[in-house]
């Protein structure tokens, strides 16, 4: 039996690795630690809802006294670190709960696995136990129109949310450098795929697009961004996570890079043509005022989890799309439910003043 504790795992690509977990590995077991944030929806976890091997713990991974009793009683092998504020938009709205759980609620998570692996008298670590850290190429920052980013490449990021995910890289790398921390870091490309929360630019464009509203492009709209199917990365943070060698950094990318502006004229394609509605159509879009700091470009290379673990992406950017677009097509109550209440305030304050 391996057992892993997720956190954030009832978010967009946390709650498709618990399940993935789930549906390929009959010995695991999944303690799945989330604190509900706006952006947690037990929703995304109905199939594992009568699974056994699926424990959830409602919590905060800034809580001390909970992360430690958690190891204690499930005794994981694995603490995989997705739970994050992760929209770059709000971070520029208000930073500090950015600090609060990405930096801080890290740096607890690091702690607590410390002090459960390691025998500080001996410097020794308990066998087999490893920490994984899910961060972003966002951490490198923007990159011209040519070349692309390694591991090696210095980390330099812009917005408030990228910085605080590169302040929780730096704080594994220094437990790792002045400990021994057993751990991985994985920095993925942007995942799109079934789940993602409405804020975000693919399934906020399905959403306007089926209901005719405006599909809101910042900017100029020629901004790259690398587009990971959700599925392949939770292969890759798998592979990761008991294949990666200790100490190491990888980053997971699939070499699909696409400008904002072409990801919705397919979504608006997709949408046209799945519901045969021809008023979802290209007059839909409009630029609106673009992003502060907003980075021209993403663009990992993934050369080194391709060469050393194996790893392959799997599914292309059309059939991901598709496959994406089809589940909120299907998941009407999932988008309802999402899209109602706080999310109409959020929208209604986000896009207010971009003209
Ligand atoms: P998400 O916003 O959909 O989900 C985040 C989850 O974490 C939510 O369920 C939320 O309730 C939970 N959470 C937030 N703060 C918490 C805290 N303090 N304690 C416990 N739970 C908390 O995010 P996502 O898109 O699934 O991203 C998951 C991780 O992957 C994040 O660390 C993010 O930085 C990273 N990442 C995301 C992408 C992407 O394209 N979505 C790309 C690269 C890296
Ligand atoms: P997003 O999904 O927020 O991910 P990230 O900022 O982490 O890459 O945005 C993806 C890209 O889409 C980014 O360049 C900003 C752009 N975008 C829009 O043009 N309009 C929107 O309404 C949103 C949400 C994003």
């Amino acid at each position: 039996m391996t057992t892993y504790l997720t956190s954030g795992g009832a978010g967009f690509i946390g709650s498709n690795m618990v399940l993935y977990l789930l549906r390929s590995r009959p010995d695991v077991k999944v303690v799945n630690l989330d604190a509900l944030t706006y952006a947690g929806n037990m929703e995304n976890l109905k199939d594992a809802e009568r699974d056994e091997r699926h424990v959830f713990v409602h919590g905060n991974i800034g809580d001390r006294a909970l992360v430690e009793s958690l190891l204690e009683e499930h005794d994981p092998d694995y603490v995989v670190n997705f739970a994050a504020e992760s929209h770059v938009d709000r971070s520029i709205a208000d930073p500090t709960v950015f600090v609060d759980s990405n930096v801080k609620g890290t740096a607890n998570l690091l702690l607590c696995c410390k002090k459960a692996w390691r025998d500080d008298a001996r410097k020794t670590w308990k066998r087999n136990k490893k920490f994984v850290q899910i961060s972003t190429d966002e951490v490198y920052g923007a990159l011209g129109p040519e070349g692309f980013f390694t591991e090696k490449s210095p980390i330099n990021p812009h917005s408030p949310y990228s910085a605080s995910k590169a302040s929780a890289d730096l704080f594994v790398q220094a437990f790792r450098d002045v400990y021994g921390l057993p751990m991985n870091i994985a920095r993925c490309a942007n995942n799109y795929g079934a789940k993602q929360g409405p804020e975000k630019l693919v399934p906020l464009m399905i959403v306007n697009a089926i209901n005719h509203r405006t599909l809101p492009v910042y900017g100029d709209g020629l901004q790259i961004r690398d587009w990971l199917y959700v599925e392949d990365c939770c292969r890759a943070i798998d592979m990761v996570a008991t294949s990666g060698k200790d100490g190491e950094v990888y980053n997971v990318g699939c070499r699909n890079e696409r400008t904002n502006l072409s990801v919705v004229k397919t979504i608006v394609e997709l949408t046209n043509r799945k519901l045969n509605d021809p008023a979802i159509n290209e007059e839909l879009i409009k630029h609106v005022e673009d992003r502060p700091g907003h980075d021209r470009r993403y663009g990992v290379d993934p050369t080194k989890i391709e060469t050393t673990l194996g790893w392959r992406p799997e599914t292309s950017f059309e059939v991901g799309l598709e496959k994406t677009v089809d589940w909120y097509l299907e998941n009407k109550e999932w988008v309802e439910r999402a899209t109602s209440g706080e999310y109409q305030k959020y929208y209604a304050e986000t896009y207010k003043n971009r003209r």
